[in-house]
């Protein structure tokens, strides 16, 4: 019999090596054979660690699995998909949460083995590359221009345009080199979905990287990761080993006259590190000091060469949009906003997990119908949508369609898709507070309204907080923080310090009965 259980953090996280461990001891003491996979998560988090067995019917499942269910699981005849276990799912595929998905990127995840060449090509693996080596340079980067996609990491700057600007500049000379970097610095609180696909589908990171680097005339490509992601890494480093070997890197992939060659670095726990600019300055071995733009790393990028920094989703969707055609893929999504964006659902949630969705759905569906409200069953107070620097929405904004232009027309931003959820319990001083004091720690220190502004932005909010205590009145620094947020976005360099005072505007807009009042109840 066929198991798969997976191998990716979140699993682990939750104990899959010792059910593993677990089934391997039992299954060989009761003389089972069995075949057990480690796969990658399929993304329903609440269920790991999720066990799959493969039946004749497809895949079944068995969830959360701990160590104490292995025996009983094994007596009631899970490795023949049986039924009658209180664990049992049915139909993994069958299962809401899943079924309701519109799945392009993370089509794999959690379907093969991660490690597997010849499993990521029986799942239309390498498809998205051979139909790149049939197009020009010029052709692929149309491609890409058609499909609509736009850069995931937060941004949504358009990935055709990046690399028509990068296809289209020269090295300095010809020792010179262009370069892909692969930005996989995932700081955003609530987010993972990077680091999944890393862990639960590497190979379409690294085909998507491939067909950057034939698409812009790159032969050296960098996947740039976080300090915090030590299995990503050690999956990421495998599967790079595995593609050397089959002759998708290095000299002559696949016998053409391209080349490619990738290697993966270790970032050393930076926040600011995820901007581009200071990430290529930590990739070339200085300290991670955000550069002035222009020049646009498309121009002037890693050791001055011109260079395409895609985020790792940016890059995983390339093979689906080559493989499918890049109208298939503007055919999801609505207004500006093409093809899928990988949700993820963090925060006081009661599913929280990995949601593929296109474009268009409201938060308010996507957080009830898929994360079924919030993990202490207590009323959903405030959710916040695109990392530490993103909005805190009221109730009244829940309808909002996921899509760039109408979050921005709110005020808010869509950024990496992070969305983590807050119940009624929560302090919005604290938050505003929290995301002041964030900046604090994380900026790297260049320009004045981010490193000085944000601990000006702490001291503000303490007085406020000491003034409602004291019974005195707060307007005057009410107006004083207000000030501070317009200097720190008119200001600021980057949008450490640009985009921090949206999720404070955000609070003292949406949340002004509770701005300060409700400091003094929690913290
Ligand atoms: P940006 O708007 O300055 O640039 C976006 C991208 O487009 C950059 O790669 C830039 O070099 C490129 N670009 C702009 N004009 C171009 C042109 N004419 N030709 C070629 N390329 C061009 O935004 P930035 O500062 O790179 O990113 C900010 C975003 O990062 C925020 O919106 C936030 O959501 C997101 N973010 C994401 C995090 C994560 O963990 N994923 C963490 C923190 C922020
Ligand atoms: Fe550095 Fe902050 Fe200025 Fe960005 S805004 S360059 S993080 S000091």
């Amino acid at each position: 019999t066929t198991l798969y259980l997976p191998m990716d953090t979140t699993a682990l996280s939750m104990g899959a090596d010792d059910v593993a461990k677990a089934l391997e001891f039992q299954t060989s003491a009761n003389e089972q054979t069995i075949n057990l996979i480690r796969n990658g998560s399929r993304g329903m988090f609440y269920l790991e660690p999720l066990l799959e067995v493969e039946t004749e019917q497809g895949r079944v499942a068995y969830g959360p699995v701990s160590i104490g269910d292995v025996e009983s699981l094994l007596a009631q005849g899970m490795l023949n998909g049986e039924s009658t276990h209180p664990l049992y799912l049915g139909l993994t595929e069958n299962i809401p949460y899943l079924a309701k998905q519109q799945r392009l990127t993370f089509q794999r995840a959690g379907i093969i083995d991660p490690l597997s060449i010849e499993d990521y090509i029986k799942h239309q693996g390498f498809i998205g590359l051979s139909n790149a080596l049939k197009l020009s340079a010029q052709g692929i980067v149309d491609e890409m221009k058609i499909s609509g996609l736009r850069g995931r990491g937060g941004a949504a700057f358009p990935t055709g345009i990046k690399w028509q600007t990068v296809l289209d500049a020269k090295v300095t000379s010809s020792e010179q080199k262009k370069y892909i970097v692969c930005n996989a610095d995932e700081g955003d609180s609530g987010t993972f979905s990077d680091r999944l696909i890393m862990e639960a589908d590497p190979f379409s990171l690294i085909e998507g990287m491939i067909i950057a680097g034939i698409a812009v005339g790159a032969t050296q490509g960098y996947i740039y990761l976080r300090s915090e992601y030590p299995q990503a890494q050690k999956i990421l480093e495998q599967a790079i080993a595995n593609a050397y070997q089959d002759n998708y890197l290095g000299e002559a992939i696949q016998g053409t006259e391209h080349q490619f060659d990738l290697e993966v670095r270790v970032g050393a726990g930076a926040y600011i590190c995820g901007e581009e600019t200071s990430l290529l300055e930590s990739l070339e071995g200085k300290r991670g000091l955000v550069r002035a733009k222009p020049p646009l790393p498309a121009i002037t990028g890693l050791f001055g060469q011109p260079t395409t920094v895609n985020n790792v989703i940016s890059l995983a969707t390339v093979p689906t949009i080559l493989a499918k055609g890049a109208q298939y893929y503007q055919d999801y999504g609505v207004g500006r906003s093409r093809g899928t964006l990988p949700f993820q659902l963090a925060g006081n949630i009661k599913k929280g997990g990995l949601v593929e969705l296109a474009f268009g759905t409201t938060l308010a569906d996507l957080v009830n119908d898929f994360g079924a409200g919030t993990y202490t069953g207590e009323t959903m107070k405030a959710i916040q949508v695109g990392g530490p620097l993103g909005a805190y929405l009221p109730e009244s904004q829940w309808q909002t369609p996921l899509d760039y232009e109408a979050f921005s027309a709110i005020g808010a931003v869509l950024g990496h898709g992070g969305i983590v959820v807050f119940d009624d319990s929560v302090s919005m001083t604290a938050q505003a507070r929290f995301a002041m004091e964030f900046c604090v720690v994380e900026s790297c220190g260049k320009c004045t309204p981010c490193r000085i502004g944000s601990t000006r932005g702490v001291e503000v909010i303490d007085k406020m907080i000491t003034a409602h205590e004291q019974s005195e009145p707060t307007e005057a620094l009410n107006e004083l923080l207000v000030d501070l947020c317009d200097t720190m976005i008119d200001g600021s360099l980057c949008a450490m310090g640009g985009m921090t005072p949206i999720p404070v505007r955000s609070v003292m807009q949406h949340f002004s009965d509770d701005f300060i009042t409700d400091a003094t109840v929690t913290e």
